[in-house]
């Protein structure tokens, strides 16, 4: 993926233990087609050489602010306005408490806090990814540095928790590089749901036959996920009931795991109270065996499959349409269907009879498992094919649909 094709971020270090994540950080956004110009602080480089970075980054790494070298090709002797003004974002990675007291009083004593106060506020966005021992982080005067930072535009990402360097465990880790990735994508992404609750079910239900075998089906989440991952992007709060899949958390979304479609739907229907949007991915098994067996059920030797009755699972995605939020449009349903053939038509007749806005159909066989898909919009205006893509690009494309059909936010 090139998710970061074209932009120019200044990647900043000041001092702490967690700059040895900056190097994987530095490639992992160059892996992602940006590119990438390092500044460090002097305490930076007692822990980070600046030769790794520039071997990491293919630039020149800036610490000074008498650096007289050529800077964002101008030659002024500047290099806290030239490395600035280029760049579409200064990511401070890791931010150390004492940095962060720092920017907050505007002081601007070496290159990096320099060109963090010269930068143009509209332009160049800050963002700093703190990390320090978890006494520090809790600090009120920390806290209060935090808050003003975020009062001031400067976005300050969280903190992980877990074991420190010093030997203590708690708040204050800086997070991990692929969750800095994480973020700094979706720090690009439009926020077409910011203030909006969404929930969606993803992946098959498994439906016991007995302790050791159950039916299930070939679906493995990923749309679902990527939808829950897209929607976070886009700035909403999301809660993503998953049924059994092997796929990992989207970064910043709630997960419940749930097994069969009766556990889901409970699940669902207590989360749908608080949310804005609903979106059905999960491929729920239709039918269950009406009594799952206590014990492993046994050939008998004669070659007869044993008796199984069967019962209807309730729809999840009807049910909810169907309910007062769902009716008034407080909750906005959007439903999948995958099918195999007479794809439009079944997907028509299926928007009506599930009682949602919005449907969107895909081929279930060549869909399943796979990273890319192709998707068919069915609204009361009609059928909306769409071309094929990845899924995370549909996740996205998709998002950005259901925000625009939304009634205004209240
Ligand atoms: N769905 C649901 N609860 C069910 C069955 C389906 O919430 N018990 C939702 C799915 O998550 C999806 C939509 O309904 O959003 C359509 O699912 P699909 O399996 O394609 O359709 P079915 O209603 O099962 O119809 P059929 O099997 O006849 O195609």
């Amino acid at each position: 993926m090139n998710e970061l094709a074209g932009k120019h971020i200044v990647l900043g270090l000041s001092g702490g233990i967690a700059c040895y994540k900056a190097a994987e950080l530095c490639r992992a956004l160059i892996k992602q087609g940006a590119s990438v110009q390092v500044v460090m602080t002097e305490a930076a480089e007692r822990f980070m050489t600046p030769v790794t970075m520039q071997a990491l980054s293919g630039r020149p790494v800036f610490s000074s602010q008498w650096d007289a070298r050529t800077a964002g090709g101008v030659d002024n002797n500047m290099p806290h306005i030239n490395l600035s003004r280029e760049a579409d974002a200064i990511l401070v990675a890791p931010a150390s408490a004492d940095f962060m007291a720092k920017l907050l009083h505007g002081r601007a004593d070496d290159l990096l806090s320099l060109m963090c106060l010269a930068r143009p506020l509209e332009r160049v966005p800050l963002i700093l990814a703190p990390a320090m021992n978890r006494e520090m982080w809790v600090h009120p005067a920390t806290q209060r540095n935090v808050a003003q930072l975020r009062a001031d535009g400067t976005t300050v990402l969280d903190v992980g928790a877990g074991e420190q360097a010093c030997g203590e465990t708690g708040d204050g880790r800086m997070l991990e590089p692929a969750e800095l990735l994480d973020d700094i994508v979706a720090f690009f992404q439009p926020k077409a749901l910011a203030g909006r609750r969404v929930l969606v079910t993803a992946g098959p239900t498994f439906e016991p036959i007995d302790p050791v075998r159950g039916i299930t089906n070939h679906s493995s989440g990923k749309m679902g996920f990527a939808i829950a991952h897209a929607a976070w992007e886009a700035g909403a709060q999301v809660t993503l009931i998953a049924g059994p899949v092997t796929l990992p958390t989207p970064r910043g979304v709630r997960r419940l795991d749930v097994t069969t479609a009766l556990q889901m739907r409970d699940a669902a229907e207590a989360e749908a109270l608080q949310a804005d949007v609903f979106i059905a991915t999960a491929a729920v098994a239709d039918w269950r065996p009406a009594q799952a067996a206590d014990q492993k059920i046994k050939k008998d030797g004669q070659g007869t499959p044993p008796p199984m009755v069967f019962t209807e699972n309730p729809d999840i995605l009807a049910g909810l349409a169907a309910s007062p939020r769902g009716r008034s449009g407080a909750l906005y349903c959007v439903g999948f269907a995958a099918e195999t053939d007479n794809l439009q038509a079944h997907a028509q007749a299926k928007r009506a009879r599930k009682g949602v806005p919005l449907l969107v159909a895909n081929h279930g066989p060549s869909a399943f498992g796979q990273d890319d898909n192709q998707l068919y919009l069915v609204d009361e205006q009609g059928v909306h094919p769409w071309p094929r893509d990845s899924k995370r690009a549909l996740a996205r494309r998709l998002v950005a649909e259901v925000a625009r059909r939304l009634p205004p936010n209240s």
